[in-house]
């Protein structure tokens, strides 16, 4: 089975590269490969690999930089996959797409269901809500996978940041005052995979939108905490510099966060008989294998 990946070389398109089933013949492209913002590129490129199945792993993610830079915001996530359901339709292929607990307002206080309203509160958040439903306009063979806090071993993330600024502090604040689950960005390439293995089986999939990401739910700073205990067991840091928990006032930034980000995965789960993954683990061997 022939499959495109677009934003190839990104964390999640990094680890989709990196778990190629023997099955798949893949075409990965990177942004200078493919700019998804280019129609006729994305047609030339699918007409040319001529796929079974589109990965979409491609998205604008500056989050802040996005409230100042809304129309590229909505170029990549919303125009930009536009055209790639576009494309699968002509091809008569499926498509599986990354989407964000951004579309949420964060406001609840028990898990986000996919049935639950999207409310965006930041150009990102509202950016990826459009691509959501351009996509489901454009087919209606779609997945589209939301994951949330997103770490991994090539690319830049919160883990990457806090082992800078373990090195350079003794002493560093961290929101407390947010939750959500912390993601690997293996295990949402190893899940994708898993999905396009039961397409190629049966032809078919249960369609439509699905939440996933790790467990269990903790706080920014509850994640620093174990990121900096992992990196002393495992050698990365001579020692771990004192935490303190801030709530998000203390650390102002452009693009507002949901305070309650933490997404429901029973629907994967059942459908696609998936276990539960703990990012504990996955941040053991992310951290034994990160690129610094
Ligand atoms: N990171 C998170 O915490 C997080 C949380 C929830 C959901 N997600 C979603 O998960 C998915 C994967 O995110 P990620 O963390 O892997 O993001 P990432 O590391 O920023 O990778 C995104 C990739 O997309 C590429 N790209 C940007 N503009 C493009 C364009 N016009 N055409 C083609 N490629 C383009 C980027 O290339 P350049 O670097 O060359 O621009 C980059 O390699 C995204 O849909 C994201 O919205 C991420």
């Amino acid at each position: 089975m022939k499959v495109l990946i677009t934003g190839a070389k990104g964390q999640v398109g990094f680890e989709l590269m990196h778990a190629v089933p023997e099955w798949a013949a893949v075409t990965g492209l990177g942004s200078k490969e493919l700019d998804i913002t280019d129609e006729a590129a994305v047609m030339a490129a699918c007409r040319r690999v001529r796929p079974d199945l589109i990965i979409n792993a491609a998205a604008y993610t500056a989050v802040d930089k996005a409230e100042s830079d809304q129309d590229t915001a909505f170029a990549v996530n919303a125009t930009g996959v536009d055209y790639l359901g576009k494309a699968a339709a002509e091809l008569d292929i499926p498509i599986f797409h990354i989407s964000t607990d951004y579309v949420f307002d964060g406001m609840k206080d028990t898990p986000y269901l996919e049935t639950d309203t999207c409310n965006p509160q930041s150009v990102y958040g509202a950016s990826k809500l459009a691509g959501e439903q351009a996509l489901a306009q454009r087919t209606d063979r779609h997945v589209i996978m939301r994951t949330s806090w997103v770490f991994g071993r090539h690319g830049n993330n919160f883990v990457k940041t806090m082992l800078r600024l373990g090195s350079e502090r003794d002493t560093l604040g961290v929101i407390d005052d947010q939750k959500g689950c912390p993601t690997s960005a293996r295990s949402i390439a190893l899940t994708l995979w898993n999905m396009a293995e039961r397409y190629r089986q049966e032809q078919s999939l249960p369609w439509g939108i699905y939440h996933f990401c790790n467990d269990v739910p903790c706080s920014w700073y509850e994640f620093a905490c174990a990121i900096f205990d992992e990196a002393v067991l495992q050698g990365l840091l001579a020692k771990a510099p004192t935490v303190n928990p801030i709530p998000t006032e203390a650390y102002p930034l452009p693009a507002k966060r949901p305070q309650y980000a933490v997404m429901d995965v029973c629907k994967l789960m059942h459908a696609f008989r998936r276990n539960r993954v703990l990012w504990q683990h996955e941040l053991r061997d992310m951290l034994a294998s990160v690129e610094q």
